[in-house]
């Protein structure tokens, strides 16, 4: 177990690189089980997720390799449709090769994900979409089992723009006889990365960013070559932790169109950015002022800024109100920036934040991955040192985020924790 050491009050400058998303890459190295040879994903992100997604592939029976960051999946052999409970267990996306085992070989039997630290997190709309594509779902000994001996485009209502649901429905109608229409689909910029990169494999998918995607189906698709898009979820955690130490530094690579609403309400913060020709510039040369923000499914702020967000706004001039409006367990991250000094109230879905003038680092737990990005960013702008534990958590959403910040000037180390016996 891996804890980060961070010495905070080192104002963060210079430039950084942005990394593929993590959010596509998933889901585009699952969507590869569509075609019938070679896939090759660049500027794909070293974290643990991907090399989780790598085991899935595997023993399912791909050949995978990856070098730096490009990843080839090779989907000429035969292919299983067994997705076991060790490996879906370690990462909800897991659940992602549903829709293209479905479609590749009319039969999957996947491990249900169970719960996770921030949520109740179903798949009932999965489910039922697939349900209406065709497939006959069979639950037993915690998993699910869907067997089509064809599927059939459909009209389908999602009662919620799940990004899940949408992608598992957008990678199962490919195939479909016929055209398929989702209403209400999510519309995140991962979403439009799995369209292209479908598109590119020979599909026909129509619509992708807006609430309504229409495919129509084709007979096979082809294995291709593809570049993740830029993380908007690392680009806005390095942004705050260089506001939080009032810092100045560049976020090369990062979309500031895949952005606008986290930008906008920095920007109400009193914080300062523009783009820049390779990416966004971001500073902030004085303390900042509380903001009011509400998450919601893209375009609203995303909640996996959200904790990190909080973070920021914890030592700003005033209070903010904060709503989280996609999982209704969102705030675990608070008790621990408590721990630091912040003056934090939750009620439900909502939290208070009475900006405090300054933290004070502390042993702090991050008990999931946006909560332990949150608590570096609180630890870069507090006075002395804190220690982030759990830090494996972090790692499975930021390739080599020590080094990033220590590119910038932060005095972080990764620490390999010991266990001492307990009497
Ligand atoms: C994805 C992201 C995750 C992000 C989340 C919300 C990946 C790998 N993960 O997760 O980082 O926090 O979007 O932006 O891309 N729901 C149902 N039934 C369903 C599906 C979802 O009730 O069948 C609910 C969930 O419990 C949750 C909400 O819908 O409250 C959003 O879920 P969804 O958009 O599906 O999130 P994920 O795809 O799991």
């Amino acid at each position: 177990m891996n804890y980060l050491t961070i010495n905070g009050g080192k104002r963060l400058s210079g430039r950084v690189q942005i990394s593929g998303a993590k959010n596509s890459a998933l889901k585009l190295m699952a969507a590869s089980l569509l075609g019938h040879g070679t896939t090759v994903l660049t500027n794909v992100p070293r974290i643990s997720d991907v090399f989780t997604m790598i085991e899935v592939l595997q023993r399912l029976g791909a050949g995978v390799s990856f070098e730096d960051n490009t990843l080839r999946i090779d989907t000429s052999g035969e292919i299983s449709t067994i997705a076991p409970y060790d490996l879906v267990r370690r990462m909800r996306a897991s659940i992602n090769v549903l829709g293209p085992l479905l479609a590749r070989s009319g039969h999957a039997r996947v491990a249900m994900p169970g719960g996770c630290n921030i949520g109740n997190r179903t798949i009932d709309m999965h489910e039922a979409g697939l349900t209406q594509l065709g497939v006959r779902f069979t639950f037993d000994h915690g998993y699910l089992e869907g067997i089509a001996d064809r599927l059939v485009g459909k009209k389908l209502v999602l009662d919620f723009p799940s990004r899940g649901a949408t992608e598992n429905l957008m990678t199962a109608a490919v195939l479909a006889e016929g055209v398929t229409v989702i209403e209400n689909a999510a519309r995140e910029p991962d979403i439009v990365d799995l369209a292209s990169f479908l598109n590119a494999m020979g599909a026909q998918v129509w619509g992708a960013g807006t609430s309504t995607i229409e495919i129509t189906g084709v007979g096979r698709m082809s294995s291709t070559e593809y570049q993740v898009s830029a993380d908007p979820i690392e680009a806005g955690t390095f942004a705050l932790a260089v506001l939080a130490t009032g810092g100045d530094a560049e976020l090369a690579g990062a979309q500031p169109e895949t952005m606008e609403i986290f930008l906008e309400k920095l920007a109400l913060s009193g914080a300062e950015w523009a783009p820049t020709e390779s990416g966004i510039r971001v500073k902030c040369e004085r303390r900042p002022r509380a903001v009011d923000f509400a998450t919601l499914p893209y375009p609203g702020f995303p909640t996996d800024l959200q904790p990190q967000m909080m973070a920021f706004l914890v030592s700003a001039e005033g209070t903010s109100i904060v709503t989280e409006n996609v999982f209704e367990n969102r705030f675990a991250h608070t008790q621990e920036l408590v721990r630091m000094g912040a003056d934090i109230r939750t009620e439900g879905h909502h939290a208070v934040i009475r900006g405090v003038p300054g933290l004070q680092g502390a042993p702090v737990k991050g008990s999931d991955l946006r909560a332990g990005a949150a608590l570096v960013v609180a630890a870069l702008g507090a006075e002395g040192t804190t220690e982030v534990h759990d830090f494996h958590h972090v790692e499975r959403g930021y390739e080599d985020f020590a080094g990033k910040l220590r590119s910038l000037g932060a005095d972080v180390e990764l620490m390999v924790e010991t266990t001492s016996l307990q009497v």
